[in-house]
């Protein structure tokens, strides 16, 4: 196989959700559908479920649990799929934004119930950043739920997206008989009785088939014709290119725990998602069939193994061919890295990985060295723009339960601010550090990170802080001016760049008047 077909059969995507609407049930379903857990034949008898979870368990320890999580590759209908998860709960934080960065499409998963949920809105706002297409799947229609309209509705109206129905219910909660898969004119039964069974569509001649009559009940396939009709009258016609674009989004009707809707959505993508998509640089796109290798850091997970102060920088590859040993170039410093001992997420075996294409993500092991952000190259001398830095949304003060440790907590806020983990201000006046995230339970996870890696029991307290703004202006005198008449509310991130510490929203707005030439922005990446 070339080169370039090894590249378009790649699908490099992220499940993006509210906690609870199914995303870990239907990544299981979707490992299940790409063999990378091994259940024999389709059929799967009561008590599977539990049998799926621990066959994905072992898969997971075998690669080394929190790793593996962070991507799954599978192979499906002869295409290479590669999952990027999401964390969406306990460690919530600018990794969850971030790994956003590095997918060419995303599955959004709804609660049929509950629709767009805050968190699904969030993470939709950063893939709507670059235009990152969009494949819906309304979940648990086993369940009451909304009316179908209704979410369409919603969707289109608070996420400004066009709406596609790619499948239609025919009933709802016990009621649920199926879908028609509209782009494909099948009929799906749910396999009553039969536990998980994945039952095969039933080709039909459109939906005035009379096969439908006899296989549905008349009221509900009236229903279904007449809903259908008023769909199709409301809503565009499917568009690829305006999908791609990131305006259409297709929307399929499951039951991710019934393994329901779960093939016709991974059909739908294995057809319409993106292989990867060129990269922007300050100075080219970089198209993914260039021989030569580039990828930029998107994450670092820290903590593999508490003694060792070792991290893995997941590196999304944007053109070329990867190897095992290869020496790559790092743009930030300079130097030459030597690659030999990368974790590479190929489907199912991981021993045989030795290469990765564009698009496939590698992890590479290292001390600290990798940032968010950072290029590798063969050589040249790129730049990936489009990396998002998140405003600090979330305040807090760093404390050493010992005092004394005060100084080793600065060295490992440092650290922490480096790699992109969290931000850190040091005030210029008092002996406090405050460190700002996106997620409250974000500060959990850096204080056990850095008991465990650092050996500094910490603890975080709130502020009256209200946001943090960088401040930066053209003439250094006017810059100079502001920052001495507002000592006690500006302190230094860890490049030493001045930042404002606002108290509340009229505190900044009254900066902002006073000091009309000065620019107070919201992230580092504005400066
Ligand atoms: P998350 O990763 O998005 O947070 O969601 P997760 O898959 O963990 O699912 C959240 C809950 O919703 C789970 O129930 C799960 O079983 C259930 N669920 C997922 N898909 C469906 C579906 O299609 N239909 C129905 N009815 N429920 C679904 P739980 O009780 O919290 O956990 P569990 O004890 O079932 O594992």
């Amino acid at each position: 196989m070339t080169f370039e077909t090894e590249i378009h059969k790649r699908r490099t995507f992220a499940i993006i959700s509210h906690p609870d609407a199914g995303k870990t049930t239907l990544t299981e379903k979707l490992l299940l559908f790409g063999g990378a857990i091994q259940l024999a034949g389709a059929v799967k008898a009561k008590g599977d479920r539990r049998r799926a979870r621990s066959d994905w368990m072992k898969v997971e320890q075998e690669r080394g649990i929190s790793v593996a999580s962070s991507v799954m590759t599978f192979d499906y209908l002869n295409k290479t799929f590669n999952l990027l998860d999401t964390p969406g709960h306990e460690d919530f934080s600018e990794d969850t934004y971030r790994t956003l960065t590095a997918v060419d499409s995303a599955v959004m998963v709804l609660d049929a119930a509950k629709g767009i949920e805050n968190q699904t809105r969030k993470l939709f706002e950063v893939c709507r950043l670059r235009d990152v297409p969009i494949t819906t799947f309304v979940n648990k229609l086993d369940r009451e739920g909304r009316d179908p309209f209704e979410i369409l509705d919603e969707i289109e109206q608070e996420l400004a997206l066009d709406v596609v129905p790619a499948s239609w219910p025919i009933g709802m909660g016990r009621n649920f008989l199926g879908c028609y898969d509209l782009f494909n004119d099948r009929l799906i039964l749910v396999a009553k009785g039969k536990n998980d069974q994945i039952s095969e569509g039933i080709e039909c001649n459109g939906l005035d088939d009379p096969k439908l009559d006899d296989l549905l009940p008349d009221d509900a396939v009236s229903k279904l014709r007449e809903e259908v009709e008023m769909a199709r009258g409301l809503c565009p016609e499917f568009d690829l290119e305006s999908y791609l674009g990131g305006h259409l989004t297709p929307v399929y009707f499951g039951s991710a725990i019934n393994t329901f809707g779960v093939r016709e959505l991974l059909e739908g993508l294995a057809e319409m998602a993106p292989s990867p998509r060129p990269q922007a640089t300050t100075t080219r796109d970089v198209d993914p069939s260039e021989k030569k290798v580039s990828g930029f850091v998107f994450k670092i997970q820290a903590n593999m193994d508490p003694k060792h102060r070792d991290r893995i920088a997941f590196v999304r590859l944007c053109s070329g061919h990867f190897k095992r040993g290869m020496k790559l170039k790092h743009i930030r410093t300079g130097k030459m890295i030597n690659v030999h001992n990368p974790t590479l997420f190929l489907a199912q075996d991981r021993e045989l990985a030795e290469e990765a294409m564009a698009g496939d993500i590698i992890g590479l092991p290292n001390h600290g060295n990798l940032r968010i952000g950072d290029a590798l190259t063969e050589g040249e001398d790129l730049r990936f723009t489009g990396i998002p830095s998140f405003a600090p949304e979330i305040l807090q003060k760093a404390r050493p339960e010992d005092p004394m440790k005060a100084k080793h907590l600065g060295k490992a806020l440092q650290q922490i601010a480096e790699e992109g983990a969290a931000r850190v201000f040091k005030p210029l006046i008092g002996s406090d550090w405050i460190v700002g995230v996106v997620g409250a339970l974000q500060f959990e996870v850096l204080a056990d990170r850095i008991r465990t890696e650092y050996n500094i029991p910490v603890h975080f307290e709130s502020t009256q802080l209200y946001t943090a703004r960088w401040v930066t202006c053209s003439d250094h005198l006017k810059l100079k001016k502001f920052l001495d008449e507002n000592r006690g509310a500006i302190g230094d991130d860890h490049d030493g760049e001045p930042v404002f510490l606002a108290r509340n929203a009229w505190h900044l707005d009254k900066a902002m008047e006073d000091y009309p030439d000065l620019e107070f922005h919201k992230t580092k990446e504005q400066i």
